[in-house]
C-alpha cells in the first residue's frame, strides 16, 4: 500500500531540501516530495513537529555474531540500530571466528536480511584471524559483499602488510579502515597517558601510539593510491595529518565516535567506570576541542558509534581486566542533536552530512536522497523529545554506555527501510 509522510521539516543538503513537505513512498521507493500530497487510498501518517532525512549509516559498528553472540547477535544489534535512526551499519570483523572470508561474509548479510531492521555492509578483515600475518582473501570477500576492509580492534603492524592491503584495495575500489595503534608503544596501556593515567595508577597509552599509524597509513595510501579511513580519530595531532593528506589530494577520510567528541579522560576518576574504558582512549579536552574543530573545518567526514557492546559481567571486572569499548547505537543521534544542533554548533544539514551522505561515499554504496525515483530509506527524529539514558532503554543486549544518566534532547521516532517501517513512535517493529 502507498504511505503518505505529512508535514515533516525534510532536510536533505544533496536535494537541496530544508522545509516542510509531503513524501509519499510506493512499492519501497520515494514516488514524490511535494506540498500537499493527496492519493487515494494511501495510508497517512502524520509528522508535525518531526524531522525527516535520509537513513542513518553507522560505518563502524561490531555487532559480534558469530561467535560472541552473549554480547549481541545480528538480530539486537539490528533492532539497536533501528531503534536508534540507522538504516545501515558497516559491522566491524572481530567476530569468532573473525570474518575474515567469503562465506563468514555472506553469513552476515544473510542474518542481517532474516532480521530485517537495517542493512548490514560487512567489512572484512585485512588479515587472516587479526594476526596481521598472512593477507585475507579479499577477493573472495568482495565477491561476497564486503564493502571495506580492517583488522579493527588492532592495528595492523607490520607496514609492508598493510601496503599490501592497501594495494588490493585499490585494485577492488575497497576502502582500507585503518584502526591505528602501534603494540610497541601502546602494550597493555588502559588510558591516555598523562597526568590522570598517573594519578589513577593505570597503565598509559600515549597519543603517538595512534599517531605513528596515522602518519605511516597516510604515507601508504599515497604509495598505492588506496582509499585510506581513519577509525575512531583521537588526537589534535593525528587529526592534522589527515588536514595536511586532504589538502595534498589524497582519499583521506576520517570519522570521530560521540564519545570522543563529549568525554574526555577528565571524566575518568577514582570510580575506575569501566564503561569509559575504550580504544582508542579518552583523550585531552584538548583534542576534543581540535576534534570539534576538524567537524566544523571537514576535515572529519563522519560521525561513528564504534558500537562496542560487552556482557554486564565482562564490564564488571576491575579496570585492567575489562574490555574495550562502549555501546553507541542508541545515543549518537541524541547526543549530537543535543550537543552541537541545538546549541547552534552545527545546522540539520551538516548533521545529515556527517551521519548519512559522507558514511554512504566512504563505503561506496549508493546514495539516498530524499527524491523522487531514491529507495525510501528514512528516519524520523522528534527535536524536541526529551529523555534520560538509563539501562533499561537500550534494544542492545548490552547496556555498557558512557552516558548512563545523560539528559538528551532529540530522538529518532520513526524508520523506514525500503518503505518498511523498522521503527514507528519510539517502539521497534516485531
Ligand atoms: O573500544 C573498542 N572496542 N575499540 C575497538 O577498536 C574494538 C572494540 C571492541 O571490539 O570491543
Ligand atoms: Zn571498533
Amino acid at each position: 500500500m502507498a504511505l503518505i509522510l505529512k508535514n515533516a521539516h525534510i532536510v536533505d543538503p544533496a536535494a537541496q531540501l530544508d522545509g516542510v513537505a509531503d513524501v509519499l513512498i510506493e512499492g519501497g521507493m520515494i514516488a514524490k516530495v511535494a506540498e500537499n500530497i493527496e492519493a487515494e487510498g494511501a495510508e497517512v501518517r502524520d509528522l508535525t513537529g518531526k524531522y525527516l532525512i535520509p537513513g542513518l549509516v553507522d560505518l563502524h559498528v561490531h555487532f559480534r555474531d558469530p561467535g560472541l553472540e552473549y554480547k549481541e547477535t545480528i538480530e539486537t544489534g539490528s533492532r539497536a540500530a533501528a531503534h536508534g535512526g540507522f538504516t545501515d551499519v558497516c559491522t566491524m570483523a572481530n567476530t569468532d571466528p573473525i570474518c575474515d572470508t567469503g562465506a563468514t561474509v555472506a553469513y552476515q548479510i544473510a542474518r542481517g536480511e532474516e532480521a530485517g531492521k537495517c542493512r548490514i555492509h560487512p567489512a572484512g578483515s585485512c588479515t587472516k584471524g587479526l594476526k596481521g600475518e598472512i593477507i585475507s582473501e579479499m577477493g573472495d570477500m568482495v565477491a561476497n559483499g564486503a564493502v571495506a576492509f580492517t583488522d579493527d580492534g588492532r592495528g595492523v603492524q607490520d607496514a609492508g602488510m598493510m601496503r599490501r592491503v592497501m594495494d588490493y584495495g585499490k585494485m577492488f575500489d575497497k576502502v582500507v579502515m585503518s584502526h591505528c595503534q602501534d603494540e610497541g608503544l601502546v602494550g597493555d596501556g588502559q588510558i591516555n597517558e598523562g597526568a590522570v593515567s598517573t594519578r589513577l595508577g593505570l597503565l598509559g597509552w600515549p597519543a603517538a601510539g595512534e599517531e605513528i599509524q596515522i602518519g605511516r597509513d597516510i604515507a601508504i595510501a599515497e604509495l598505492t593510491g588506496c582509499p585510506l579511513h581513519i577509525q575512531h580519530i583521537t588526537t589534535a595531532a593525528g587529526l592534522d595529518m589527515v588536514r595536511r593528506a586532504k589538502a595534498k589530494g589524497l582519499e583521506v577520510t576520517c570519522e570521530v565516535t560521540p564519545h570522543h567528541l563529549f568525554l574526555s579522560e577528565e571524566d575518568l576518576d577514582v570510580t575506575y567506570d569501566t564503561n569509559l574504558k575504550v580504544n582508542p582512549p579518552l583523550r585531552t579536552k584538548e583534542d576534543s576541542a581540535a576534534l570539534l574543530e576538524g567537524i566544523l573545518d571537514g576535515t572529519v567526514d563522519c560521525i561513528v558509534t564504534d558500537h562496542a557492546p560487552h556482557a554486564a559481567w565482562e564490564k564488571a571486572r576491575e579496570f585492567e581486566l575489562a574490555p574495550f569499548g562502549m555501546t553507541g547505537l542508541e545515543t549518537s543521534l541524541a547526543l549530537i542533536l543535543t550537543n552541537l544542533v541545538d546549541k547552534g554548533v552545527i545546522d540539520y544539514a551538516k548533521m545529515v552530512e556527517l551521519m548519512s551522505i559522507r558514511p554512504r561515499e566512504i563505503l561506496r554504496i549508493a546514495p539516498v536522497s530524499i527524491a523522487e525515483g531514491n529507495v525510501a530509506d528514512i528516519t524520523v527524529f522528534d527535536p524536541n523529545a526529551e529523555w534520560t539514558v538509563t539501562e533499561d532503554i537500550f534494544e542492545s543486549k548490552a547496556a555498557n554506555s558512557g552516558f548512563l544518566g545523560a539528559q538528551l534532547k532529540g530522538r529518532a521516532t520513526d524508520v523506514y527501510l525500503a518503505g518498511v517501517p523498522t521503527m514507528v513512535d519510539g517502539v521497534v517493529t516485531d
